[in-house]
């Protein structure tokens, strides 16, 4: 029998407590969602071998794929507009297509580029808790701090002026929203893509040395597809690390022990990212959408051509034959095999950035605020339970 999905999280520290259960089970698991049937992916050797494989597709147009739009309930305008949407998309596209994109990308976020960001990311959070703390001796520190860090980052990379932060921000919120209503979530897609339409006529009248611009100079793509990337970049750039820092931060005042080693060794810091990074999974099975592109055996099981599959990270990040204890929150486990930021060819392009992002905001605000204390209950804090992405939509402290 088929297992109702999605599923939801009932712990602020756990993954929904179904995934044990199924992970038991096996490897993969059929599931019953308000679109059909699919393959629910438990464990880890097999997410990996799922996202690495050229066996499945992430284009939501292949037939057969979870994400497909629903047009049936579409007008043909939609429909050609849900198409123009996906132009430059990327993470939508499966290589060759894809390739081309992500080869002009990378040098963009390696490990160097990213370094030498370092510096402006940490005087980004000094100014933000400047502003927090000039205030008095409490705050919130999700609009504050944690939302506000990676879109100045993103805003300051790619020249989107920060001031339109609240527009930028909604729509992506309302973008991720699985329970929201499609057209609603596609109208606030449509607006940001306009908005950076027009930025990116700008870019290509006047191109300086940025991302933007070094993309736009090279020829090697349209007004069209360069506004995609500027859409995925943003919304990827700011949404995803918004909610770690934040949920981050909770998590170890909740771990005092582990917190004061991290204070006494900041060299720790790496290590605990990736913890954290694996021990919540924030996005889950939300980007891993994929479908069967031919037949073919994973874990035992055959997948038929045309069968769709969510790849339930979280829960590979749970899988006991990966990691030992993987229920305990350890800082020091350095388990950097996690699939948190993804596998294979579509494995987070951002992830360096997002390294950084992560430690500089968590080793600064906890040096700078060592009394910092949340002044909510865990009920209070409004845990994302049912969302695309899972964080604290406001966590009030004190310092
Ligand atoms: C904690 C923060 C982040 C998490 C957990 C995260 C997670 C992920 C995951 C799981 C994927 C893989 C999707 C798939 O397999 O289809 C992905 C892809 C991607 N991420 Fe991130 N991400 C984070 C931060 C960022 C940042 C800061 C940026 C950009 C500045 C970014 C840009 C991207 C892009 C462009 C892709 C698509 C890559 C491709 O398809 O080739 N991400 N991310």
């Amino acid at each position: 029998m088929a297992e109702s999905f999605p599923v939801h999280r009932t712990c602020p520290f756990a993954p929904p407590p179904e995934y044990e259960g199924w992970r038991d089970q096996a490897p993969l698991v059929r599931g019953e969602t308000s679109r059909g049937e699919v393959w629910l992916v438990t464990r880890h050797a097999e997410a990996q071998q799922i996202l690495a494989g050229t066996g499945f597709s992430t284009d939501p147009r292949t037939p057969g794929h979870p994400s497909a739009p629903d047009t049936a309930t579409m007008t043909p305008e939609e429909i050609a507009a849900a198409h123009q949407l996906s132009v430059g998309f990327f993470i939508d596209h499966d290589p060759p297509e894809h390739t081309r994109f992500r080869r002009l990308l990378i040098s963009e976020f390696t490990v160097r580029r990213v370094r030498e960001m370092r510096p402006g990311i940490q005087r980004l959070a000094d100014e933000l808790l400047d502003d927090m703390t000039a205030k008095g001796d409490e705050g919130e520190l999700v609009e504050a701090y944690g939302l506000a860090l990676p879109s100045l980052v993103i805003c300051r990379l790619l020249g989107v002026p920060y001031a339109d932060h609240d527009f930028f921000q909604s729509r992506t919120r309302m973008m991720v929203d699985a329970g929201a209503d499609e057209r609603a979530r596609r109208s606030a897609t449509y607006e940001i893509r306009s908005y950076l339409a027009d930025l990116v006529t700008d870019v290509v009248a006047a191109p300086e040395d940025d991302l933007l611009g070094r993309l736009a100079t090279g020829g090697k793509l349209t007004a069209e597809e360069l506004t995609g990337v500027a859409f995925l970049l943003l919304v990827a750039g700011h949404e995803t690390t918004a909610n770690m820092i934040p949920l981050s931060a909770y998590t170890l005042l909740r771990n005092p022990d582990q917190l004061a080693a991290l204070r006494e060794n900041p060299g720790g810091w790496p290590a605990a990212v990736e913890e954290l990074l694996r021990y919540h999974s924030i996005v889950d099975w939300v980007a891993f959408d994929r479908v069967a592109v031919e037949d073919q055996e994973i874990g035992g099981q055959l997948v038929r051509k045309g069968e769709g599959v969510y790849v339930l990270g979280a829960s590979a990040n749970r899988d006991e034959r990966a990691f030992e204890r993987p229920d305990d929150f350890d800082v020091q486990r350095g388990a950097r095999h996690h699939v948190a930021f993804g596998y294979g060819v579509h494995q987070c392009l951002g992830q360096n950035l997002a390294r950084a992002e992560l430690e500089i905001a968590l080793r600064t605000l906890f040096e700078r605020l060592p009394g910092l204390r949340v002044t909510a209950t865990e009920e209070e804090l409004g845990l994302k339970y049912g969302k695309a992405i899972f964080g604290l939509t406001r966590m009030p402290v004190a310092w």
